[in-house]
């Protein structure tokens, strides 16, 4: 995990310069993300970054608690947030095992571009699943690094060894899908745009 915080906080200045590969699909995840918030609901996102998301959240809910293992991704979030004129989002950094948060004590729970880069899914899912509260949502996008090509999937390793890659976990769309379930969620909306990231809706059952 030491290891994630160093890589993030060094891309930090550089992701947050980069652009959203595909508008239309990020513009339709935050229209189907919104249909479900309601005006009282707390929110955790975890793994926020920059904060883009979260702002762009934050006025169709009460309350946005926006987490992140990079100190300097936070930052950068923090300083955007107040640029915005966001005020109901607070930020904390740590990751789901460190930070100390209630448990059933969201409405929604976030995890957007970083389920890929978990060591431990299982144990996320869990945390994501205690966090929330009965029939709570956890909304997630993930790159789907076990469904890539061969080629790619190889070159990994050497993108990791010259420091150009973060740890990423080898899951597939079946795997991620049957994770979840086992997590005690429903998943109630799918989405996978062409290649790009599988954006899931799952709920937690009573
Ligand atoms: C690919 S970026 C996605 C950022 C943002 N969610 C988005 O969609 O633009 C992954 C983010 O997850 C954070 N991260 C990586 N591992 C993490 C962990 N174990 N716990 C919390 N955050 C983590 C990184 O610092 C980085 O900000």
């Amino acid at each position: 995990m030491k290891d994630a915080k160093t890589f993030w906080d060094k891309s930090a200045p550089r992701y947050a310069k980069s652009r959203i590969r595909d508008e239309q699909a990020y513009q339709k995840k935050l229209a189907v993300t919104q249909g479900y918030f309601r005006p009282d609901w707390s929110v955790l996102e975890f793994g926020c970054g920059t904060g883009s998301t979260a702002i762009l959240h934050a006025p169709h809910v009460g309350h946005i608690v926006a987490t992140d293992i990079s100190d300097t991704m936070l930052e950068i979030a923090e300083r955007r947030a107040r640029e915005a004129g966001v005020e109901n989002i607070s930020f904390q950094q740590g990751t789901l095992e460190s930070l100390e948060l209630a448990e059933e004590s969201f409405d929604a729970v976030l995890g957007l571009n970083v389920l890929h880069l978990l060591e431990d899914l299982d144990a996320a899912l869990a945390r994501v699943h205690g966090l929330l509260k009965p029939g709570g949502i956890f909304v997630s996008s993930t790159a789907l690094v076990g469904d890539i090509a061969v080629f790619w999937r190889m070159l990994i390793p050497l993108m990791q060894r010259l420091g150009l890659a973060p740890y990423v976990n080898r899951l597939g769309r079946q795997q991620l899908l049957s994770r979840l379930t086992n997590a005690g969620f429903g998943v109630e909306h799918q989405w996978q745009p062409g290649k790009g990231s599988l954006f899931i809706v799952a709920r937690k059952c009573a």
